[in-house]
């Protein structure tokens, strides 16, 4: 018993820290990226630490050691972009990239512009870590550097391009497929190929375009003689949204640590319609939603009418979110402008679910078990319907080849072949069998960080090496070069000893025939 208390104690002292000063950078105006952010920070609060938060959504009312700086005024320009999201789907990769680049840009430059957070950075405070929500707005990193602290970045999404690149994390194109395509890790010659392309320009893309314009930003605002490089390459960790129960298996360097699942919070009560709801639809119910940021008031008329026929022939209740109103819905069609979702998948008579395929509702709906029928629209959420395929417990449904035949067909297939839920069933048992719960891991990682000053020990040594020596390209040439030479001075040889000879037997031959 007293051993068991010293060690205790013990660990009581080396592996807590004292309160420390953590701040947050999450100015993205959405609520599927600010959920990751706010879990962490509200966990850190109360564990006794004091978090400020660059956001847009301030806390009303407050929370006691939890400091908001507002950039809610950002809020106003990102939901006029939201309206064109659904457009995303037809548009080329350039087109979504060039606008992705463009917000991200206008983004960082609001924020470090913002008066909120200009006071903050003239206020002489002091940050023991700074944890930023990294979504194409390098130039913050500034702020990390302004105040000299070790910097954690959590990536709303699976590790891709971005955080491999900061953190020379190796993925190889034969078996890691990009984010923004509907490659699984299964590939064959044609798809890596094309896997191959794809990275190549995405490569160059955030070389050529995304990267100078954040480096600008981060000149115009910080006040220093180094450049983004330098702090960029200086990252300490990446928090990464994915977890080997939703995406691949695939190569994670120690600075890269999988945190997904970390957002999902024990379910709550409900409210009583949607109790009684849930608990007396004896067939069942099937959840739909289309996220926070796409819009179901959104979708075509077309579109709308297809999917309303093809519900009103399921035997199940159907809950809608749906952010208006709704005329002649069947009856078995609830829509509300709001749903806990959470709290309704952990419902044992949600049977299906008709989601967009965004990460933070894959990951919900395997953690509670549920099969989907997949509508991705853009991001990633290709790529995440595609795994979920993989794994069995999806079917896609793509806007753009959407019937009322096909949706039928899918309705019919997950909610009445029992290998979707067996299948997404096993997926909920991987995702809560780790060694630490997620959340557990994430605060570990942030004070493992504050007790070191930074994670210089995870930094991988190919971050000291130009990405041609990293990916050996130098040493393929060299070889390249010398195998060259070789066969070149060996033909060289061999030709001259093949005249050498030729020009003896011809010598010996005239010579023959003369003495005869
Ligand atoms: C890199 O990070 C470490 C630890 O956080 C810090 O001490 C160092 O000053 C940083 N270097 C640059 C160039 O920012």
């Amino acid at each position: 018993m007293k051993g068991y208390l010293i060690v205790l104690l013990l660990c009581g002292t080396l592996w807590t820290v004292e309160s420390s000063k953590i701040l947050f950078i999450a100015p993205m105006p959405a609520h599927s990226h600010f959920t990751l952010v706010f879990r962490l920070a509200k966990e850190l609060v109360d564990r006794g630490h004091q978090v400020t938060v660059i956001n847009p959504y301030p806390q009303k009312p407050s929370i006691k050691n939890y400091t908001d700086v507002s950039v809610e005024e950002l809020t106003v320009y990102v939901e006029e972009l939201k309206k064109n999201l659904l457009k995303l789907e037809k548009g080329g990769m350039i087109q979504t990239m060039t606008e992705m680049f463009n917000m991200g840009g206008e983004i960082a430059d609001r924020t470090l512009k913002n008066e909120n957070v200009q006071k903050l950075l003239h206020s002489g405070e002091n940050f023991d870590v700074v944890v930023m929500e990294y979504f194409i707005n390098d130039a913050l990193l500034g702020i990390g550097h302004h105040f000299k602290a070790p910097v954690i970045l959590i990536s709303p999404i699976a590790t891709n391009g971005f955080a491999n690149f900061i953190m020379a994390n190796p993925a190889p194109s034969s078996y890691v497929p990009t984010l923004s395509g509907a490659f699984t890790k299964h590939m064959n010659f044609w798809q890596r190929l094309q896997n191959f392309l794809v990275r190549t320009v995405l490569d160059l893309v955030r070389e050529t375009i995304h990267l100078p314009k954040q480096r600008k930003i981060f000149k115009k605002y910080i006040d220093t003689d180094l450049e983004l490089d330098d702090v960029l390459y200086n990252v300490s960790l990446i928090f990464a949204n994915s977890h080997v129960s939703i995406s691949d298996p695939l190569p994670l360097v120690p600075s890269i640590i999988e945190i997904g699942g970390y957002h999902i919070s024990p379910p709550k009560k409900l409210p009583d319609d949607l109790q009684s709801f849930l608990d007396n639809a004896k067939d069942g119910v099937i959840l739909f939603s289309m996220g926070s940021n796409l819009k179901s008031k959104d979708l075509s008329e077309d579109v709308r009418n297809i999917l309303l026929k093809a519900l009103s022939k399921v035997k199940q209740q159907v809950l809608w979110k749906f952010e208006t109103d709704l005329a002649d819905t069947p009856p078995n069609v609830k829509i509300m402008k709001w749903l806990p979702q959470q709290d309704i998948l952990a419902h044992p008579n949600v049977r299906a679910f008709i989601s967009h395929g965004g990460l933070l509702s894959t990951i919900e709906t395997v953690y509670h078990g549920v099969p989907i029928v997949g509508i991705p629209v853009f991001g990633d959420q290709k790529n995440n319907i595609a795994a979920a395929m993989n794994n069995g417990f999806a079917v896609s449904m793509p806007l753009a080849e959407i019937t009322e035949e096909k949706l039928s067909w899918a309705l019919n297939e997950v909610l009445n072949n029992p290998t979707y839920r067996e299948n997404i069933q096993i997926r909920s048992k991987l995702m809560k069998d780790r060694p630490l719960k997620p959340i557990d891991s994430a605060v570990y990682w942030v004070e493992h960080v504050i007790r070191h000053k930074g994670a210089p020990h995870l930094r991988s040594a190919g971050l000291d090496l130009k990405w041609y020596q990293r990916e050996m390209i130098d040493l393929f040439g060299f070889l390249t070069l010398v195998s060259l030479t070789m066969s070149l001075v060996l033909y060289i040889i061999l030709k001259k000893i093949v005249k050498c000879i030729c020009k003896k037997k011809v010598a010996r031959l005239s010579k023959t025939k003369k003495n005869k």
